[in-house]
């Protein structure tokens, strides 16, 4: 078995290949160096390289928190491929192998926007309105698309996002309700239990990795 996950060296995708690498004989694991979502050549030549797999992880390194106002037409077009076309011609170049999987790794603010992740909400649910089509396109092929929705996890990503307000992880985890941060390899389990246990009765659905924190009811 095959798989590859985007954006592998650090954060959530380290945790979901490291535990893929539990069961799969080969896992693919690039960081922004060999693979740049934003760099659409880059993205072609990857899929040249890797035609097939039976586990397909889309991840990237997430854009930056800005205000609506702030965000430029380069800014747009940047996490347009990012975190949106990118996805597309990888999805059209690389077959998934019949009883296969795709996890998109998005984030809770697709169900709840927040205010300054403008470039994430709009991008994540465009991708995952796609992937939604592309689960009822595969149902005869038995391929499985699940929506990962991370809300605050420790990783280098909360990190930056903290600093910027002038707050250590220390600090957003005191702010927390739960007191504590997702911790990323949960969501590594959880993949290589969903691909190990060969689960197929979820598909097409969002599962929030949240701790609890949202507030909507589907
Ligand atoms: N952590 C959270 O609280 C949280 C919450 C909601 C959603 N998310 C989303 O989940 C995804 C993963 O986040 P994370 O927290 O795991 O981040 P992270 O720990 O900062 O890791 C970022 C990963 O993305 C890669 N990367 C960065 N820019 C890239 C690009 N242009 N093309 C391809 N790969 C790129 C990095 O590769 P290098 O090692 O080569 O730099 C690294 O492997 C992001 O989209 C993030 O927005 C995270």
């Amino acid at each position: 078995m095959k798989a590859i996950v985007l954006a592998g060296t650090r954060g959530i995708g380290k945790s979901v290949a490291n535990a893929l690498t539990e069961i799969c004989d080969e896992v693919v694991a690039p960081g922004r160096s060999i693979l740049d979502t934003s760099d659409l050549a880059n993205v072609k030549d990857f899929a040249k390289g890797n035609p097939l797999a039976d586990v397909l992880v889309l991840n990237t390194g997430g854009p930056p928190a800005m205000p609506f106002d702030s965000i430029t037409e380069e800014d747009w077009v940047k996490y347009f491929n990012q975190l949106f076309l990118s996805f597309m011609l990888l999805l059209k170049e690389i077959k998934i192998n019949d009883n296969g999987y795709v996890f998109l790794i998005s984030s809770f603010n697709i169900k709840e926007p927040a205010d300054n992740l403008i470039l994430s909400n709009s991008y994540r649910i465009a991708s995952w309105s796609v992937l939604k089509s592309l689960s009822k396109r595969d149902l005869k092929r038995n391929v499985t698309y699940l929506n990962i929705a991370p809300g605050p996890t420790q990783t280098d990503r909360l990190k930056e996002l903290a600093q910027k307000d002038g707050k250590t992880l220390e600090e957003v985890a005191a702010n927390l309700p739960t007191k504590r941060i997702s911790d990323p390899d949960e969501i590594g389990k959880f993949v290589k239990s969903i691909v190990e246990h060969k689960i197929k009765a979820i598909n097409g659905v969002s599962i929030n990795f949240d701790m609890g924190l949202s507030n909507s009811i589907l």
